[in-house]
């Protein structure tokens, strides 16, 4: 339930008229943000404004404008360490950690394939949570095949934790590498990761992250979190698409050898070898996407314009409110805690006896915009043994406000008429 205050904050709007598609539809509410957020004109600027003055290939050249568009990227590089608490005791970015991929599935793949054929054998675990994204998951089965490594699952308790006994359980001593999300692309649940992490390195394991739900909504302080790398994408974070970053320690990221191999990531080559160049660089083969590594710069500045805080408490108020809604409709499943607090970003549910396609296509027509399917995580909807292995997902970000969510349920009423009428 809502304390009047934070009804009638997320009542008002004040972010929506930032973001030029959303104020160019009054009529449409956007609850589709986990699958990707929408961009303030500040962002969509930025990427412009790269092309029109500074467009050069970064890295490559002398002269004034390659040298402006290094410097865009290195700022944005400090930029991104600091926004996750990648800093040193002094305070100063460490922007040397921060690797800028594709996004969240490049990162995760680039962990699983180069820490992963680095330190796994036969006999070793890789422990994920049974609610991985495919992207945290898929990796780590072809690395598992390629090992003789065995892949082993954090799996839920009734009320969707991982419970410490879980924990204790499943990470154990053969266990080398255990990667979990911080949020659940699903459930909306947001993990114990420091409790993973504390339990990852009494072992003896590296522990890697998928941040792409949980950077978005929540301040996020990898030193808090405790973990040895982290993945996230910009274009859930109000940045473009197109722009991934993996995050990792000094130690972890010298041990790994490179993912992709090419342009710019070396020191030398001969005719036979080649030495790398140092971290980031080893990572970071070909033209980097320099106008959308600049426009993510100006995507974090907003975000901290309005403060990390902020946005946690709006976001926070809305999943609440839009859980507590769904849960006063007699047609409507939740699927995940039933507590709107627990519930970052993501709500899934399902309407009684109609196929979640239905309901987003019926959705549409009025201007609802959800998703509808397995979400990349079919493991999770057969483990909770979800009917047509599929939900509807409605998703919050700040540019959202009440009246997005009575409009779903409006349109949920609808679909349920048109089905039961
Ligand atoms: N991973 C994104 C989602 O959950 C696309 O929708």
């Amino acid at each position: 339930m809502l304390t009047p205050h934070q009804l009638a904050d997320i009542e008002r709007n004040p972010h929506k008229g930032d973001f030029p598609l959303l104020a160019a539809d009054e009529n449409m509410a956007f609850l589709d943000s986990a699958a990707t957020s929408q961009r303030p004109a500040c962002v969509l600027d930025a990427q412009r404004a790269f092309y029109e003055t500074m467009n050069a290939n970064p890295l490559r050249g002398l002269y004034r404008l390659s040298v402006a568009a290094t410097a865009a990227i290195d700022e944005a590089r400090a930029h991104v360490a600091r926004f996750i608490g990648a800093v040193d005791a002094q305070g100063t970015p460490q922007a040397d950690q921060i690797v800028f991929t594709r996004n969240t599935s490049e990162s995760l793949n680039l962990v699983a394939s180069s820490l992963g054929r680095g330190v796994l054998g036969p006999g070793d675990e890789v422990v994920v949570s049974i609610m991985e994204h495919h992207s945290n998951l898929i990796p780590w089965q072809q690395v598992c095949a390629a090992t003789g490594a065995r892949l082993v699952y954090l799996r839920l308790s009734d009320d969707y934790r991982i419970t410490p006994e879980e924990i204790e359980a499943k990470i154990g001593p053969r266990a080398k590498i255990v990667s979990v999300t911080q949020v659940s692309n699903v459930l909306g649940v947001q993990n114990d990761v420091s409790a993973i992490a504390r339990r990852a390195h009494e072992t003896g394991a590296y522990l890697v992250v998928d941040g792409a739900q949980g950077a978005p909504h929540v301040a996020t302080d990898v030193r808090e979190l405790g973990c040895d790398l982290y993945a996230l994408s910009a274009h859930k974070m109000m940045g473009p698409m197109g722009v991934g970053v993996l995050w990792g320690t000094r130690e972890a990221l010298d041990l790994m050898p490179p993912f992709l191999t090419g342009g710019e990531m070396i020191d030398s080559v001969t005719e036979q070898g080649a030495v790398w160049a140092p971290v980031p660089q080893k990572f970071e083969a070909g033209t980097q996407d320099a106008a959308g590594i600049y426009a993510f710069d100006a995507a974090l500045s907003y975000l901290e314009g309005l403060g990390m805080d902020l946005v946690e408490a709006r976001e926070r108020a809305l999943a609440t409110y839009l859980t507590d809604q769904l849960a006063a409709l007699d047609f409507v499943d939740v699927v995940g805690p039933a507590e709107g607090s627990r519930h970052v970003g993501a709500v899934s549910f399902n309407v009684r006896g109609v196929h979640p396609h239905d309901v987003a296509s019926i959705l549409d027509g009025s201007d609802v915009c959800i998703r509808a399917g397995h979400h990349c995580a079919q493991p999770l909807l057969s483990y909770l043994g979800v009917q047509m292995g599929s939900t509807c997902r409605a998703s919050v970000a700040l540019y959202n406000d009440k009246t997005d969510i009575d409009r779903l349920v409006s349109g949920l009423t609808n679909v349920w008429s048109i089905f039961n009428g």
